[in-house]
């Protein structure tokens, strides 16, 4: 089976008329839903590209991929929130022959409590990096990601459907991820480029400590696991799909700003936030 996965990656390449090899670039690979779509990317013999700030994670992943027989991970250990990221990116791929097939828009963070009262500069790093960046390595590979059929899987949330007091900023840049991804889908579409955006709810990972929620306040019922959040996004990348919503009832929870009154919705989010403190 991964043999022929392999193979099948590798005839994909020779069909696209470049020299550089096709790899499946990861942000947010050092930790949580990014390592685990990066295992999911190897396990179907993608070439990687693994991005994050710290390096020694990366390395130890890269390591675990190489020892399973895949092609060993070309590692770039920086901030995605600085302006002239995405530039070191480019360079960094060309000098090493290769160029994306596959985008993965993972690397995220966000911050509970109100706004007004959260640190500003953070809450624009935020922006920089859960927007600013996802948005200009979307555009940049465009004309790669058509040469190799491939696409971009873009890392959004349950919180795309609603506003909430309480994480302000971190639901709007969830927002702006899916109303992007979504209106990209249709414009690559007909050049043969897939973009999904993938919306999980809580996944237990190092994001609740990033953003000071307290240990445990996740609702279980709604919890799933980063490998089958990986798993998921992976198989409807591959099928085409728009929108993917990991767990049927995460899938109910982006449906109620549909049928609830707004001032309902913003009194509901606001209290789920003020329990999580
Ligand atoms: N966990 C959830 O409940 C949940 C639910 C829905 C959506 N999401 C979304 O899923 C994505 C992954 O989150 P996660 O839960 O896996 O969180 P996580 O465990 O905290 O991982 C976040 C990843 O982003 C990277 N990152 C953060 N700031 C960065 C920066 N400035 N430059 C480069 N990389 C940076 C981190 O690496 P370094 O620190 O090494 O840089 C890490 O690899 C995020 O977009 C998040 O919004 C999470």
């Amino acid at each position: 089976m991964k043999k022929l996965q392999h193979k099948s990656a590798t005839s994909r390449r020779s069909r696209s008329r470049s020299t550089k090899r096709p790899v499946a670039l990861i942000t947010g690979a050092s930790a949580g839903i990014g390592v685990e779509l990066a295992r999911a990317f190897a396990r179907h013999g993608h070439e990687l590209v693994l991005v994050a700030r710290r390096k020694r994670r990366l390395a130890a992943l890269a390591a675990e991929i190489e020892a399973t027989g895949c092609v060993t991970p070309l590692i770039l250990a920086l901030d995605l929130a600085r302006a002239d990221a995405v530039a070191t990116i480019s360079k960094a791929l060309a000098s090493h022959g290769l160029e994306p097939q596959y985008i993965v828009n993972n690397a995220g963070f966000g911050l509970l409590g109100p706004a007004v009262a959260l640190d500003r500069a953070e809450q624009l790093e935020m922006i920089d990096l859960n927007v600013r960046a996802l948005t200009e390595l979307s555009l940049t590979f465009v004309d790669s990601l058509r040469r190799h059929r491939g696409g971009i899987l873009n890392v959004a949330s349950v919180a795309s459907f609603l506003p909430s007091p309480g994480m302000a900023v971190y639901y709007a840049t969830k927002a702006y991820v899916l109303f992007f991804s979504e209106a990209l889908h249709r414009e690559l579409k007909p050049q043969g480029v897939r973009v999904t955006a993938l919306c999980p709810g809580p996944v237990e990972t190092e994001f609740q400590a990033r953003a000071g929620i307290r240990a445990g306040a996740i609702p279980h019922f709604l919890a799933r696991s980063a490998g089958r959040v990986a798993d998921e996004g992976y198989r409807g990348l591959m099928a085409g799909r728009r929108l993917v919503v990991p767990g049927k009832l995460n899938k109910v929870v982006t449906l109620l700003p549909r049928i609830l009154p707004r001032a309902l919705v913003l009194k509901l989010t606001e209290s789920r936030q003020a329990g999580r403190r």
